[in-house]
């Protein structure tokens, strides 16, 4: 394993996540059950909503929202190329194909629905928004478009737990959180998130259909669980659907619920390092903080840098390796990726120069103040030399 002496991301882990495994552990009882189901209550109440359903991951759980929004073959799914590839993947994997659109700009990477506008036709089923880096899409422009034109809209929340939704004018008219403003909404707990347990994720939404649906799915459109049996709630079981095991364990829920307490002051430590950073960036000409004026409405999930040219960010990469600080790249666009590349795609000029020009830095709640300090010294060093 590469060591960094500044990795990309860390996780804030001690004795209460140690604790609540060897709750499990003594419990004896490790498939989905009594930890499980606390996770769900806890999370439902941190989002306001009537139903989460923990899965095994956000992937299983894309997936399940999209097959119970009934996604299938012949449908068309709206979606930022900009993005992790499982929304895309997903899309595939219900027989339906992925509409790439663009993103608004280098300085608010989330979908255009301007763009989505464009894209709609007769097939279009669902739009799938993704709130890059913890920073919420326009979602009062998307909503109305979509209960216009009578298309879901799911959110790939991702890297927004935590974060609650604000019109541009900084009001929270709606007073939801990422995830609960469209149909259904998924969160992955993937080691490098906000929340994480390793792997894991869950499913949100108000509408009991889809709630029942993505249940029954989760779990071999079997009628009872293991649990239900053991407790004595049911004592066989019917299989009504053709379904999967999304299900996730009692060991992932149990560091979930840890996770979850600790989330609103990590995200808060998160924006606070993110005003460390953006003070820097501002002072070095061309360079771009993505969402940099709205940190306080952001989860705070990326640091990420828009550099002035491809070659600039190139050797920011390169001068940072050297000195032992990870970066990445959120993310290749998923148009251009061999498996997409096949199909036919509309130019997505915004995405391919936010592509060329963009750098993911270290950022994690654990981090210390003084190696925020130490990324954006070196950064500068980079940067400004080269202009000598
Ligand atoms: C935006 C986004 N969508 C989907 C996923 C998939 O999550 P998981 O690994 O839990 O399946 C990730 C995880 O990296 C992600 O960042």
């Amino acid at each position: 394993m590469p060591s960094w002496n500044i990795p990309l991301s860390d996780l804030d882990y001690g004795q209460e996540e140690m604790d609540a495994v060897a709750r499990v552990l003594r419990s004896k009882w490790l498939s989905m059950g009594p930890e499980v189901e606390s996770f769900e209550t806890e999370f439902a109440a941190m989002q306001g909503v009537k139903y989460a359903l923990a899965v095994s991951s956000a992937t299983a759980g894309l997936h399940l929202a999209y097959l119970a929004a009934e996604i299938g073959p012949g449908d068309e799914v709206i979606e930022p190329a900009l993005n992790f590839v499982a929304a895309a993947n997903m899309t595939v994997a219900c027989g339906a194909t992925p509409v790439f659109a663009d993103v608004l700009s280098l300085a608010e990477p989330t979908i255009d629905p301007a763009d989505v506008a464009d894209l709609i036709t007769p097939r279009t089923k669902a739009v799938v928004v993704m709130h890059y880096g913890g920073n919420l899409c326009r979602m009062a422009e998307l909503l109305t478009l979509c209960r216009e034109r009578n298309i879901i809209l799911i959110e790939d929340a991702c890297h927004a737990v935590g974060a609650r939704y604000h019109d541009a004018l900084g009001r929270s008219p709606h007073g939801t959180m990422a995830g609960s403003i469209g149909e259904i909404g998924t969160f992955s707990f993937f080691a490098n998130k906000n929340l994480l347990t390793g792997e894991g994720g869950m499913i949100v939404t108000n509408r009991e259909d889809l709630a029942a649906k993505a249940r029954l799915l989760r779990s071999h459109g079997m009628t009872s669980l293991t649990w239900d049996r053991h407790r004595g709630h049911a004592s066989t079981y019917e299989v009504i659907s053709h379904g999967y095991n999304y299900r996730l364990d009692e060991l992932h829920a149990a560091l979930g619920r840890v996770q979850l307490a600790k989330l609103a002051a990590n995200n808060e430590r998160r924006r606070k390092l993110l005003h460390c950073y953006k003070n820097a960036i501002d002072s070095m000409p061309g360079w771009i903080m993505p969402c940099g004026d709205s940190i306080e409405f952001s989860a705070g999930h990326l640091m990420v840098a828009v550099a002035p040219t491809p070659t600039a960010r190139d050797e920011v990469v390169n001068g940072l390796r050297t000195s032992g600080v990870q970066s990445s790249l959120h993310y290749p666009c998923i148009a251009d990726f061999p498996a997409f590349a096949k199909r036919a795609h509309k130019p997505l000029p915004i995405t391919r120069e936010f592509v060329s020009r963009a750098i993911t830095l270290p950022l994690y709640p654990t981090m210390a103040q003084e190696n925020v300090t130490k990324v954006r010294g070196l950064i500068y060093e980079t940067a400004t030399v080269r202009k000598l």
